[in-house]
């Protein structure tokens, strides 16, 4: 598959429907394909969130999905499925999520990064994060099982 931007929209998850759509992402990427323990990766901070859905125009196909914890603006659960990354669909989607934090009158974001080493199996998705300015804030910890940091992202006015 190339590396071409298919037609996308995204939406905030408002059905039961759309919501599942996220989770059933989640469920692919980071139990299926990470392994992570399911018992964690559902929580009690997905009630207090809003879901973002990105939905390929031309199938319908909801691939990517993106968690914002409204009471302190820390994003997560951000994942594209496996098939449809490195297409430039990951930047618009958390770049939606600035937007809605913007509208909102939040002045950051932040985020818990993996941040294992990838020579070792692990996931580091900090370079994706600095890339679009993100910095770190504090040292790297072990959360879940996994090397994590705490990434900050200041919104534009
Ligand atoms: C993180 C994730 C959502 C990014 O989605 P994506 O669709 O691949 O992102 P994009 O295609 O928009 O990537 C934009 C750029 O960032 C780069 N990039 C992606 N992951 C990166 C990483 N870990 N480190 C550095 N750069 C990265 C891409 O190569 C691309 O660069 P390019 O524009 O030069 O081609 C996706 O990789 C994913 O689902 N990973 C698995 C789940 C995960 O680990 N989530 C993060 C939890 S903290």
């Amino acid at each position: 598959m190339g590396k071409e931007l298919p037609a996308y929209t995204i939406r905030i998850a408002k059905t039961p429907e759309d919501v599942q759509k996220c989770m059933q992402i989640r469920k692919e990427v980071f139990i299926d394909e990470q392994g992570y323990d399911i018992r964690v990766e559902t929580n009690d901070d997905d009630h207090r969130s809003t879901h973002f859905l990105l939905v390929l125009s031309e199938t319908d196909e909801a691939v990517g999905t993106i968690r914002l914890i409204n009471e302190n603006n820390q994003l997560g659960r951000f994942a594209i499925l496996k098939e449809y990354r490195g297409k430039g669909l990951g930047v618009p989607l958390i770049e939606a999520l600035h937007e809605h934090v913007r509208e909102k009158g939040g002045k950051e974001v932040w985020c818990q990064s993996q941040a294992a080493d990838p020579t070792q199996g692990g996931v580091d998705a900090t370079g994706f994060y600095k890339r679009l300015g993100y910095v770190n804030r504090g040292e790297k910890y072990m959360k879940e099982g996994t090397v994590h940091q705490d990434m900050v992202y200041t919104i534009p006015k």
